[in-house]
Order: C-alpha cells, then sequence, then structure tokens
C-alpha cells in the first residue's frame, strides 16, 4: 500500500500507473504505425481508425470527433462516471491510500449499502401492501382502470403505500436505525419528535437505478384532490434523480437492440409502453432532461437515436424543445445533429450524425400511456417508425398556424418562428430547400425569407465579433486558435520546457488573445517550478483541468502539436516562437483590417465618418506592421 499526502501526489501515483496504450487496448482494437497507435474513436461512430493513441506523449487523440485527453481523461469519458469516482476506484486497484478526506469513509460506505437494503425492503413492504392490505382496494381499482395487471405489478414491483403514519416505520425500525431510514427518504420527522412514513395513501413505483437496485420511490395520489399528484423521494446518497432514468433497467437490452430510446414523461407512460412491446421507453423522474441523462443514454445507442415523445399540449411541446437543446448541447462536441431526412432518397446515414432527434406525438392529444392502451403497443411503434425529425415537427408546428395567419403582420410572425428554427441549419442546400417548402407554404416570397434568414444569422454573429480592442481578451477565429496553440506548443516541447524562461522572454505581452488558452498558459506559468520534467508538466496540466473537457481537449491538441519542436536545440526554438509570433500578429492585424473595411464599408452612406474608419484602418495597419 502506498499512501500519498495529498489528492494531486495520488492522481499523480496512479498516472504513473496508467499506461495508455494498455488502457485504451481494453476498449479500442489498436494498431501500431510508426511511434503512435491507431483505433477506431469510441466516443464518436467511426469505421475508420481516426484516433491516434501516443505512447511518448500519453495522450489519445482523435482526429474526426476532436475527442482528446490522456489516459485517465480517457477512463472518465468512456466509464461516463465522476471523475473521482474514477480515481477512487484505479486507487484502489494499485493499492494506493487517498488521504482521508477523499476516501468516502467506511462508514459513508456502509450507509449506502444499508440504505439500498431499506429501499429494496421497502418496495417489498409496499408491494405485499399493494397485494394483501385491507385499505389497498382502492389502489387495485386505479390501477386496474389503468390496465396494469397483476403481471406488471410483479415486473415493476408497484406498491401500496397505507393510509396510516407509521406502517412502514414499523416494520423496519426492527432492521434499521432512524437515522437510514431518514436518508433513504422513507420517513420524515413529526413535530412529535417521533417518525412518521414520508409516503402514506398513495401508489408507490419504485425507482431503479441501472443495476436494478431500488433507489427510489415515485408515490402517485388516488384521492380527489390529493396533493401533489406525485411526491417523489429527494436525492441522496444513493440517487440523483439528474443522473438516474426511470425504466433503464428495464430498457436497456431493447434499447442496445433497437440502438434507439425514447422518452417520455411519466412513470406509466413507461411502465404501459415497456408492457406493451414498446421495450425502448424511458422516463425522467420528475425533474426535466439533464445533460448526465443524455450522457447515460449515449452509453446505450451507438448512433444516438432518441425519440422524444412528451404530451402534445403546449407544455409538452416546450419540454420537447428544451429537452432537444439539452441533447444537442450535450452532444454537440460529437458532431452535427441530423437536420434532414434523406431516408427516402438514399439508405439510412447511420453514423455521420452527433444525433438524430425525433419527434413521435401520437393524434388526438393522448399521452404514450393513454394512445398505447387504446390502440396498441404496435400502432405505437409505427409512429415511431414513421416519426418526423425534429426540426421537421417544430417547422410543421409552426406551419399548422397558417389558416389563422392572415395579415402579413401575422405572417411575418410566423415567418420570425420559422427562422429561429432554420437559422440554426449549418448546411446551405438542406437550409434552402427548407426555406422552399416553407415558402409554398406560407405564401410568402422565397427571397424574402432567404433575406430575413440571412439578416437573422449576420444579428447573431455580428454579437460574436470580437470587439476592436487591441490588447483585450477576446474569443479567437480558428486560425488565430491554431496559431496560438501552435505558439504555446512549443513551451511543452522536450526542448520548451529546457529553455522556458529563455522562451518566454521573447513573448510580447498579451500576444496570446484567446480566453481559455490564455488560461492554459498561466497555468502552464504556474507548474513549471513545481515539475521535473516535461511529462510531469503535461500530467499536472491534465490534472489541473481534470473536471473540464473543453480544455482538456485543447491541452491534447497542445501537446500533439508539440512533438514537432521536439529534437530541435535552444536557438531554433527561439527562431520557432518568434516565427510563431509574427505568424500571429500578420493574423491580428488581418482580423483588424477586415473589421475595419467591413466598418468602412457599413458606413460608406456618410462620407465623413468613412473618411474616419479609412484613416483608422491605415493608422491600424501601419502600427501593426511597424510591431513586427
Ligand atoms: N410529476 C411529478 N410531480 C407532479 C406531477 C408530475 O413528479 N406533481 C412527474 C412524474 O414523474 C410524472 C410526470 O411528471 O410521471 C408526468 O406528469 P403528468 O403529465 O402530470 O402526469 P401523467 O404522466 O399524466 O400521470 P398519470 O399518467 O399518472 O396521470
Ligand atoms: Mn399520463
Amino acid at each position: 500500500m502506498v499512501v500519498a499526502s495529498s489528492f494531486e501526489e495520488a492522481v499523480s501515483l496512479i498516472k504513473d500507473r496508467l499506461d495508455i496504450v494498455d488502457t485504451i487496448s481494453q476498449y479500442v482494437v489498436l494498431k501500431k504505425s510508426g511511434a503512435n497507435y491507431w483505433g477506431i474513436c469510441p466516443f464518436h461512430d467511426d469505421k475508420h481508425p481516426s484516433m491516434s493513441v501516443s505512447p511518448s506523449k500519453g495522450i489519445y487523440k482523435c482526429f474526426s470527433c476532436g475527442a482528446g485527453g490522456d489516459a485517465l481523461n480517457f477512463l472518465v469519458k468512456i466509464q461516463n462516471k465522476d471523475y473521482k469516482e474514477v480515481i477512487l476506484e484505479l486507487a484502489e486497484k494499485f493499492g494506493i491510500e487517498f488521504p482521508k478526506k477523499y476516501t468516502p469513509s467506511n462508514e459513508n460506505k456502509t450507509q449506502k449499502e444499508l440504505m439500498l437494503k431499506a429501499c429494496k425492503k421497502a418496495a417489498q413492504f409496499y408491494n405485499m401492501q399493494l397485494k394483501s392490505s385491507k385499505d389497498s382496494n382502492k389502489a387495485m381499482t386505479y390501477l386496474k382502470g389503468r390496465e396494469i395487471t397483476d403481471e406488471i405489478i410483479s415486473t415493476y414491483m408497484l406498491g401500496w403505500a397505507p393510509n396510516k403514519y407509521d406502517a412502514l416505520y414499523n416494520e423496519l425500525k426492527k432492521e434499521f436505525k432512524d437515522e437510514i431510514l431518514e436518508k433513504a427518504g422513507l420517513i420524515l420527522k413529526s413535530n412529535k419528535c417521533s417518525w412518521i412514513d414520508r409516503f402514506r395513501n398513495r401508489i408507490i413505483v419504485p425507482i431503479q437505478n441501472e443495476t436494478g437496485e431500488f433507489v427510489a420511490f415515485g408515490a402517485r395520489a388516488v384521492d380527489e384532490g390529493q396533493n401533489p399528484k406525485y411526491l417523489n423521494s429527494s436525492d441522496s446518497l444513493i440517487y440523483n434523480k439528474s443522473k438516474i432514468l426511470f425504466g433503464l433497467y428495464t430498457a436497456k437490452d431493447a434499447i442496445k437492440e433497437n440502438d434507439s430510446v425514447i422518452i417520455m414523461e411519466g412513470y406509466f407512460d413507461v411502465i404501459t409502453a415497456q408492457s406493451h412491446g414498446v421495450k425502448n421507453a424511458v422516463a425522467s423522474c420528475g425533474t426535466a432532461l439533464t445533460s448526465d441523462h443524455v450522457k447515460l443514454l449515449s452509453r446505450y445507442t451507438k448512433s444516438r437515436k432518441i425519440y422524444l415523445s412528451f404530451d402534445t399540449d403546449s407544455a409538452g411541446i416546450n419540454a420537447t424543445k428544451r429537452g432537444s437543446e439539452i441533447i444537442k448541447e450535450t452532444l454537440a462536441s460529437v458532431g452535427e445533429i441530423k437536420q434532414f431526412d434523406e431516408s427516402h432518397i438514399s439508405a439510412a446515414s447511420d453514423g455521420k450524425y452527433s444525433c438524430e432527434i425525433r419527434v413521435v406525438s401520437p393524434p388526438q392529444g393522448k399521452d404514450p400511456d393513454e394512445y398505447i392502451r387504446s390502440m396498441g403497443g404496435d400502432a405505437f411503434n409505427e409512429h415511431v417508425k414513421s416519426a418526423p425529425l425534429l426540426i421537421d415537427f417544430l417547422l410543421n408546428n409552426v406551419l399548422k398556424e397558417k389558416n389563422t395567419a392572415k395579415t402579413p403582420q401575422e405572417k411575418s410572425e410566423l415567418v420570425a418562428q420559422v427562422i429561429d428554427i432554420l437559422k440554426d441549419v449549418n448546411n446551405k442546400v438542406i437550409q434552402t430547400e427548407y426555406v422552399k417548402t416553407v415558402s409554398s407554404v406560407l405564401e410568402v416570397n422565397e427571397n424574402a425569407i432567404l433575406k430575413e434568414l440571412k439578416r437573422s444569422e449576420n444579428a447573431h454573429f455580428g454579437n460574436h465579433i470580437p470587439q476592436i480592442q487591441k490588447n483585450s481578451v477576446t474569443n479567437s477565429s480558428q486560425f488565430e486558435i491554431k496559431a496560438q496553440k501552435n505558439l504555446l506548443s512549443v513551451f511543452i516541447s522536450n526542448g520548451g520546457y529546457e529553455n522556458y524562461a529563455n522562451l518566454s522572454a521573447l513573448l510580447p505581452e498579451n500576444i496570446i488573445h484567446d480566453e481559455t488558452l490564455i488560461i492554459v498558459k498561466n497555468t502552464i506559468d504556474k507548474l513549471i517550478g513545481t515539475v521535473n520534467n516535461v511529462r510531469e508538466l503535461t500530467n499536472n496540466l491534465y490534472t489541473e483541468f481534470i473536471e473540464d473537457d473543453n480544455i482538456t481537449r485543447i491541452i491534447t491538441d497542445i501537446v500533439d502539436m508539440s512533438e514537432s519542436f521536439n529534437g530541435l536545440d535552444a536557438d531554433e526554438l527561439k527562431q520557432s516562437v518568434r516565427e510563431n509570433i509574427q505568424r500571429l500578429n500578420r493574423c491580428y492585424t488581418e482580423h483588424e483590417a477586415e473589421e475595419l473595411r467591413q466598418k468602412y464599408r457599413q458606413v460608406n452612406s456618410d462620407d465623413m465618418e468613412a473618411l474616419k474608419v479609412q484613416m483608422q484602418l491605415r493608422d491600424e495597419i501601419k502600427l501593426r506592421t511597424g510591431d513586427k
């Protein structure tokens, strides 16, 4: 057993023991080619080996989707776990003892186990009550009314919390301490300092985690006027509602098999769906869809085909919009969302997209539960098969208002909504196709829509154009970022590390403009005095940003670029730094000049103003060229 004195030291000891090739080989078949290894990237769909693994640098990098990092980052990403959890597991595996405060104490561990046990006992107790207690009749009647069979009751362990203050408590207090029952969310302190059951006079829907353990409960009211309609367990040591999906345990095989998942709104939607052959359905538990939910689902569906089947009322449509935004944001790094249905033109194009979001909305405004009960699971599955892409659903939702929009103002309001949807379509050909359709449906001139679209895109773009302020922190263009990364990469090459101080002295102030890259550079400056070699430097750099996937990628790019500076001597490195500075200055000058030119074009109606800008432009360029 090695004992680490700090969290950082423990992480560094773990990293010393993690071989990048061994680590990744557990998940990806790697083939050696030259100094590096290549394999199929597990973070996006690909048939080609786009991911390189560099044993000398200790990094992996996918040239297709941009994923990248060190071995630890790979494990965190592929296991889709919290990095602390991964570190703790690795520490155990490598026999590294952690500083006390980072280890979940034994007490904590056993507490979790006891809570899980208590929840399981509670689920069994409620289930028994439903089957045999005297006051469960109304619950049974209610469930039978929703066509919930005995078989379904057993499969989902549905239960009944009797209308008594201490039914569950009396049963469980024999085996568990009050503290455990309270932490598990099963009992509450009543004002008389005694304990009462949290769930009373309700139908119990137990919530299972991915591995089938009972971790929480949703409890539905049965009486008229009983509020709230659902009472849900709060988050606890064993339950985090933003990371758990109801029904996933019973749906996961079907999700894998279909390579798709259907997200519904309610517990009973999922129960009815799964029991009627719509087996890949899940729901969030009394909360909106979160990024963690999406990550969880990405582990089961390779092509990330996600169907949203929420209610068809306006609340449901809003949930669809919000949910799809979360999905897009979460998967943005993987690539583009599918925005055009070419299924009728060519074969399915699986693998090209970060995700495919479709909306299943059964007719007559029914929710999935009602629809499936009246029309059957097969009928619902047919709707799934023909479900429109999110973009088509959203457009249709606007276009169906066409008959109510008579005046030019009303029409232009609809066009504005359409534009809001279309401005996110990156592919111009596809975008234009949509504009054609919209133009004919709304009977609005196609060019007018295109013009409005362009205007809205420009306005959008305008917000992101950096201000012309020299020496200020800005977000740079892709090209500038590349040049800045290249400059930084000199410093973490082998020779760059040896000559860090001398090379740093060459850097003009504010030569790094990009916010994130400034952070990276400052962190390197901070770490440089604390490490013994360049590998340690990059290792610690990764550790600093262990929770930030974006910065981890950026570091990986820089580490990757640094390779080309290895083997250069001090003078050659100085020369590289100078060249990079020059190139960057040229970029900045061009960027600023372009902005000034744009400004010039915009103000040409006013001669005086135009002249001023033109002069400013000349000065600016002169000044910048003089700089070099
Ligand atoms: N929900 C909740 N608390 C509420 C209401 C709803 O947590 N007070 C959650 C539950 O997870 C519920 C889901 O939101 O399953 C959908 O709620 P809603 O549409 O109101 O209910 P239905 O699904 O129609 O519920 P039921 O079918 O039981 O009538
Ligand atoms: Mn419902």
